[in-house]
């Protein structure tokens, strides 16, 4: 197989969004209890925050983490998250069939937050709950002092206001499993009086409104028009959601599981941009990625969200949920995924892989036990750590291969950055091809790159097969390895891809 790129240091397409490289922690399953929370663990500190988890996720270079949901927060009271521990209540978490102690809640996350360095993206309930709530937890968390909430807030031992910008209308309100569930019109509506008033006690946060939970949905399209119709003058972003899978042993599809995204995402902006044409607007909404993963989810079909179906039977405090283990496929495919972010980057500013530990997750851990990194761990660590400065538009001309659910995809797939301050540039590349190698040519452009400064390669280990993961007793199973015969001969850079692999070169 082969593929040439060509990068030019006057094609770009903008500056990467740090919060591209996000994450999610819901109150599910063993995310927050047992995976970033464990008072007792060998690692945890006085708060119970597992050092272990904390290190992974500064190792993965997380920038900002959504919380506290997912369809747990459409349920969900903030208000018994706050408070003294001690007289928290117990409740019924409809959503994942859980019993949630409250142990955790808005002041633990915010503290957690911190230690991690990571920007917080709090989550509204617009399901059972609406206006009031949600300006009453902007007021509460935001609010220097003096008012009711505000001091409610000092006195549970929060002086200063949590500063928190970033904020999600509601979740995944178009779909039917949803607590709450809206048609597009009453979740428009709600979502802009909710808005509002969320603005006007804190004039500087920015708003999510919901998109679709997926680009399948009946309502796609119809849903994020009517949506932005209602919701233009206070939205900053409209979410998209989306999970890919193997389905039926087709790995050829699945593989090209980052052509969906692409355009899924292309289809948002043009309905948002539809919506700013019809307004005569001049303000522009982006896109809020708040959602995307690998997920296999089809082995739990059967209910109305196919992964509540393992949570059913005895109300439990967090339970094992869809703890998937990933393999080397779906860590290439997750590599395809963030190429298309980046891609996209000039209208994709927010991006949470979901989610952060144990839950369909990069990170595991085991409650007394250790932590380790799953495969897809590793493209998402070196991109947030060299995607640097400027996105390029990488123009990819590669052999193709037919796939039943994408039509013609491109074999090698490939994203790449300029960071013009260092003047280094960074190809992200995954070679597709179950069988072939894959020759890669790139011809840069105006930059002064003449030395490969480190390549690295994530394929199926010697061996083993594309399905090897990593698990507790073989953490390292699954990584990288130093891709090696990168080079460059003038202005060009050639590698070589193993058969099923995700690489990255940085050259100045
Ligand atoms: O991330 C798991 C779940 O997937 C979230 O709770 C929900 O928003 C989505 O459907």
């Amino acid at each position: 197989t082969r593929a040439t790129v060509t990068l030019d240091r006057d094609f770009t397409v903008g500056p990467v969004p740090c919060r591209l490289f996000g994450s999610f922690v819901e109150h599910m399953g063993r995310c927050v209890y047992t995976g970033i929370y464990e008072p007792g663990h060998p690692t945890a500190d006085e708060n119970g925050y597992r050092q272990d988890v904390l290190d992974l996720t500064a190792e993965m270079g997380v920038s900002v983490v959504r919380y506290p949901g997912g369809n747990f927060v459409s349920g969900y009271e903030w208000e018994d998250g706050v408070g003294p521990a001690a007289s928290r209540p117990r409740r019924l978490d409809g959503a994942w069939h859980t019993v949630e102690t409250n142990a955790f809640g808005l002041h633990e996350f915010v503290g957690w937050a911190r230690k991690a360095d990571v920007e917080i993206m709090e989550a509204v309930n617009l399901g059972t709950r609406g206006v009031d709530a949600a300006r009453r937890l902007v007021e509460y968390a935001n609010h220097p002092g003096g008012t009711e909430l505000s001091d409610l807030r000092r006195a549970n031992g929060a002086e200063e206001p949590f500063g928190i910008t970033l904020w999600c209308l509601g979740n995944e309100m178009d779909g039917p499993w949803q607590i709450g569930h809206k048609t597009a019109d009453e979740y428009g509506r709600l979502a802009l009086e909710a808005g509002k008033a969320m603005r006007l006690v804190d004039p500087s946060i920015e708003l999510v409104v919901c998109g679709s939970s997926g680009s399948g949905m009946p309502t796609f399209g119809e849903w994020e028009r009517i949506v932005l119709e209602h919701t233009y003058d206070v939205a900053d972003y409209i979410s998209l959601h989306a999970y890919y899978e193997e389905k039926d042993g087709d790995a050829a599809s699945f593989l090209a599981s980052a052509v969906d995204m692409d355009h899924f995402i292309e289809s948002v902006v043009a309905t948002a941009d539809a919506v700013r044409a019809q307004r005569k607007a001049t303000k522009r909404i982006n896109l809020s990625f708040d959602e995307w993963n690998v997920w296999y989810q089809t082995a739990r079909e059967g209910d109305d969200m196919p992964a509540t179906i393992e949570a059913r039977g005895e109300w439990r405090e967090h339970p094992r949920i869809i703890e998937d283990e990933y393999n080397v496929t779906d860590a290439v495919v997750v590599g395809t995924l963030l190429n298309s972010l980046l891609r996209h980057g000039d209208r994709v500013a927010i991006a949470n892989q979901a989610q952060l530990v144990n839950v369909i997750a990069p990170i595991r851990s085991e409650e007394g036990g250790p932590a380790w990194r799953q495969s897809i761990f590793w493209p998402f660590a070196r991109m947030s750590a060299f995607a640097r400065g400027q996105i390029l538009s990488a123009r990819t001309s590669s052999d193709r291969y037919e796939t039943a659910r994408f039509g013609d995809v491109d074999v090698v797939d490939t994203s790449a950055t300029w960071d013009a301050e260092t003047g280094r540039v960074a190809v992200f590349a995954a070679n597709r091809g179950l069988d072939e190698a894959a020759e890669v040519s790139v011809a840069l452009h105006g930059f002064a790159a003449n030395r490969v400064v480190q390549a690295e390669v994530l394929t199926v280990p010697e061996g083993a097969d594309r399905f090897a993961s990593n698990t507790e007793g073989a953490a390292d199973r699954v990584g990288l390895v130093p891709l090696d015969g990168a080079a460059i001969d003038g202005d060009v850079l050639t590698f070589t891809l193993p058969p099923l692999s995700w690489g990255w070169v940085l050259v100045e």
